[in-house]
């Protein structure tokens, strides 16, 4: 027979001692987490280099709106022009995820590419807002 007592004393010095190395390791862990946020952040940022000119093409459908200098008409469509690339890139991508919702502007968003919207954003901060 097998004495469930000292099977049990047994396990729960276990687990004493891989909770230790769970506590060692979470701490690796949260550096870790932290190392790779602040490099997310550097790449992100740095990965908006969008094509003035091949977004100035992409963005025609845009321009029946937004505007052909990136102003728009109507009270209710915002101007883009001047606007900060990372800002338009993030709502782009919003929009085509769908975590930012606005039915338009979703159909707008949904066949770009991160590339394609990399350009449109560009181009849309590079007009002066004049
Ligand atoms: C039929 C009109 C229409 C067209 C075409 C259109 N948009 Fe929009 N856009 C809107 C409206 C309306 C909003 C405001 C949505 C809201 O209220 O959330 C908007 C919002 C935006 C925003 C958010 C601006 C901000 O300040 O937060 C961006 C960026 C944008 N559009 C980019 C584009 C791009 C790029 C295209 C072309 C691929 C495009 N839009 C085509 C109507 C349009």
């Amino acid at each position: 027979m097998i004495d469930e007592r000292a099977v049990m004393k047994r396990a729960v010095s276990k687990k004493t001692l891989s909770n230790k190395t769970l506590l060692a390791s979470s701490s690796l862990k949260r550096t870790w987490l932290l190392v790779s946020l602040v490099s997310f952040f550097c790449v992100t940022t740095t990965s908006f280099a969008g094509d003035i000119e091949a977004g100035k093409s992409k963005s025609v459908t845009c321009s029946s709106c937004h505007g052909g200098n990136g102003i728009s008409s109507m009270d209710m469509w915002p101007n883009l022009a001047g606007q900060k690339a990372a800002y338009l890139v993030k709502q782009m991508r919003a929009f085509r995820d769908g975590t930012r919702s606005d039915p338009v502007m979703e159909g707008m968003a949904k066949p770009l590419s991160d590339a394609d919207i990399d350009d449109i954003s560009a181009y849309f901060a590079s007009l002066s807002g004049k």
